[in-house]
Order: C-alpha cells, then structure tokens, then sequence
C-alpha cells in the first residue's frame, strides 16, 4: 500500500445491535498508541447503540437500508467507505453477508470478531446467544473468540487472533455471553490496531 494515512489508518465500523465492541474500538482510538482513526460510524438498524456511540462520540453514523437488495447493499456501502476514505472494515455484531463486491472494494480490509473459537460453532445462524448455547450443548470445557478476515462465507476467513475462555460451573448462555464480551472489547481494538499498523508499515 503506497497512502500516506499520516500515521493513522481510516476504518469504519459496520454493525447492528448493542454496539459494545464499536464503543471499545472507539475508546482505544484515544490511545496515543492507536494506529486508527475511526471515521464512520454505520448500521443497518436505526436502533443499534452504534448510532448513538456515534452521536455521544461525535462520528459521523449512516444507515444502510437492509431491506434492499445485496447489489443496493453494495452500493451503500461502497459509497459511504469511498466518501470517508475508509481503509479497513470493521464489522461488530453485523451478521449479514458482506456482498462479494464490498470484499473486492476493500481489497480484503474487512475483519470481523466471532465469539467462539472457529471454526467451532461458526456459520450462518450461529450468533448472539445462539452461539453460547451451542457451546452449553456440546458440553465443551473452553470456548473462546476469534477475530479474522472477512470472506464471502459465514466466518471463514483467515484466523488473525484467538484467544480462550474456560468455562466456569453452572455456566449460562448468558454469563458466557457477557464474560466473552468483556474479553473481546480487549482483544478487538488490539488486533484491529495491530492490522492497521501492518498496513502503515508496509509499502
Ligand atoms: C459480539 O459478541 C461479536 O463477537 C459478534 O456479535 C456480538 C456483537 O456485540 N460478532 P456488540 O454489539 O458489540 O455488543
């Protein structure tokens, strides 16, 4: 890559619900270590805490209308990524597809947090809660996150970051859900930040 991002790399966050992951990329963002900028701020649902991160921090925040077809979805998006120079995607709790074209767009800068250790408990269907049941069901001892590369398949892309989490006795989806969580807003900034680094360092 030959931009100059003068020391910060642009990225965007896509995502549709809570938005805990987005507020934690955005607070990392303060660091003077962060190698990112965050410039946008978009969801496919008026309700999501990521407008409101948006408003509070004071990002710019779009809505994409999920109700369009894939090739409109593109379309949106692209547009939004171009108008604000994004260099890396940042998915959050978006659990859609990302059109083929978008990935071609971005060049392969999309990632995308995950919480199980893929490609266990990976796939389409398999978010929120859905996940932790799962794991609960399967009777496994550890679960853990993964953060990867977006590909045009269900958590599929190329393994960037995992790290594991035991499970505890009389575990509930819901304790899983929010003990994953807080590990999470650790991990994601960190690596997102590592990923833009290598981008800034690279020619
Ligand atoms: C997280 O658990 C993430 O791993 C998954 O979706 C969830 C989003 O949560 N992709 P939040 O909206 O960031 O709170």
């Amino acid at each position: 890559m030959t931009e100059n991002y003068n020391q910060t790399v642009p990225i965007a966050i896509l995502g549709s619900g809570i938005g805990s992951n987005a507020g934690a990329l955005v607070r990392f963002s303060d660091l003077e270590a962060c190698c990112y900028k965050v410039v946008a701020l978009i969801s496919d649902n008026p309700d999501s805490g990521i407008i409101e991160l948006a408003s509070t921090a004071l990002i710019p925040s779009m809505i994409i209308d999920r109700s369009q077809n894939a090739l409109s979805i593109s379309t949106q998006l692209t547009s939004i990524l171009d108008a604000h120079q994004v260099q890396v995607l940042v998915l959050a709790g978006y659990n859609r597809l990302i059109p083929a074209r978008v990935l071609e767009h971005m060049g392969g800068r999309v990632l995308n947090i995950h919480p199980s250790l893929l490609p266990k408990f990976g796939g389409k269907g398999m978010y929120g809660l859905h996940v932790h049941e799962a794991v609960l069901a399967a009777g496994a001892t550890e679960t853990g996150i993964t953060v990867h590369k977006v590909s045009a398949h269900y958590d599929q892309g190329t393994i960037l970051a995992q790290s594991q989490i035991p499970l505890e006795p009389n575990e509930t989806a819901l304790t899983l859900q929010t003990r994953v969580k807080s590990a999470e807003h650790s991990l994601y900034p960190a690596v997102v930040n590592a990923f833009c680094k290598s981008l800034l360092t690279s020619t």
